[in-house]
C-alpha cells in the first residue's frame, strides 16, 4: 500500500472516531493555516508477531528508516521512531510497545491471545495498522483492572491498531507558529489539554516542545454494557534547530512519558 493511501485511511478512521481532532483540524483551516503532520504514533505489544518491527513494515517498504530509540522505565515501554529518507515532507512515525516481561502475570494472561497468529490474516498484511482491537468480547472489568496497572495496556486492549495520535507541526503554521499561541487557540475554543507535567512538555533546550489534547471519550460496547472511555488525542509539536542549525528530528523521552498520559481515563472536567 502506498503512503498516501495509508495516511488517508488512518486519518479518516482517526477523525471519525475522535470528533475533536477533526474540529481542531478545521479550526486551523479556518484560521488560514495549512496543517502538516509532524508525526503519527502507534502502540503495540512486544510479541514478535506484532511488535514494532512488524508494525513498521509498511513504512519501511515506503522508504522509511529506523532512527531514535526511547525507553520509558516506569511505564514499561520501549519506542522507536522512523523517518523517510526519500521524502522529508511526510510525517515521522513513532511506534511504542509494552514490555510484557516487566508486566504482571494478569496483564500477560489477558494480552497473551494477541500472540496467536492463527485466524488473523492481518498479521501478515500491511493492513495490520488499521485492524483495531485484537480482543473480543471486551470486558469492562478487565479494562479497569488493566488500568490499575497500565493505562497503556488498557488502551491497547480496547483500541489496538489505529493511529493513537496525529501531530500538527507548529513549525509549518504561519500565524500560530509557537506552542503557546496554539494552546491559547485551543483553550479559547473549549478543547481540553493534557496538563500532566504542565501544558507544554519540553523546553527550547530540549529542541522539542509538545502539547496535546485529552483524548475524546467514545462509547465502547463491553460484555457488561456500554461505557465511555478515552480514545485518541491530537498533539502539537514545535521543533528547534540544534547548535549546527539543523532542526531536531528526534523525540524527548521525559516529554513523551507525559504525553502518553493523554489517553488516561479521566472524570468529568
Ligand atoms: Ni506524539
Amino acid at each position: 500500500m502506498n503512503l498516501e493511501r495509508i495516511f488517508k485511511r488512518l486519518w479518516i478512521d482517526y477523525v471519525t472516531q475522535n470528533p475533536s481532532a477533526g474540529k481542531i483540524y478545521n479550526l486551523f483551516l479556518q484560521e488560514g493555516e495549512e496543517v502538516i503532520n509532524d508525526h503519527i504514533a502507534f502502540r503495540t505489544l512486544d510479541y514478535p508477531e506484532i511488535n514494532i518491527d512488524i508494525l513498521a513494515k509498511p513504512f519501511l517498504s515506503n522508504g522509511y528508516v529506523a532512527k531514535g530509540e526511547y525507553l520509558f522505565k516506569e511505564k514499561h515501554l520501549f519506542a522507536r521512531h522512523f523517518e523517510s529518507e526519500k521524502d522529508l515532507k511526510v510525517p515521522r512515525i513513532f511506534i511504542s510497545q509494552l514490555i510484557l516481561s516487566e508486566c504482571s502475570q494478569f496483564i500477560q494472561d489477558i494480552l497473551k491471545s494477541a500472540s496467536i497468529k492463527d485466524d488473523r490474516p492481518n498479521y501478515s498484511s500491511d493492513k495490520l495498522i488499521f485492524s483495531g482491537s485484537l480482543f473480543s468480547p471486551l470486558s469492562y472489568q478487565t479494562y479497569n483492572k488493566l488500568r490499575d496497572e497500565s493505562e497503556y495496556a488498557a488502551w491497547f486492549y480496547v483500541f489496538g491498531f489505529r493511529a493513537n495520535h496525529f501531530t500538527v507541526s507548529i513549525n509549518a503554521l504561519k500565524t500560530y507558529n509557537n506552542i503557546s499561541a496554539v494552546n491559547e487557540l485551543l483553550k479559547k475554543n473549549g478543547f481540553l489539554l493534557n496538563d500532566s507535567g504542565g501544558e507544554i512538555k519540553g523546553t527550547k533546550a530540549d529542541l522539542l516542545q509538545q502539547s496535546s489534547t485529552l483524548a475524546d471519550k467514545v462509547t465502547v460496547k463491553f460484555v457488561e454494557g456500554s461505557f465511555e472511555v478515552p480514545c485518541c488525542y491530537y498533539e502539537f509539536a514545535q521543533r528547534y534547530p540544534d547548535a549546527n542549525g539543523k532542526l531536531y528530528n528526534g523525540f524527548v523521552a521525559k516529554s513523551a512519558d507525559k504525553i502518553f498520559e493523554s489517553t488516561n481515563f479521566y472524570g468529568k472536567k
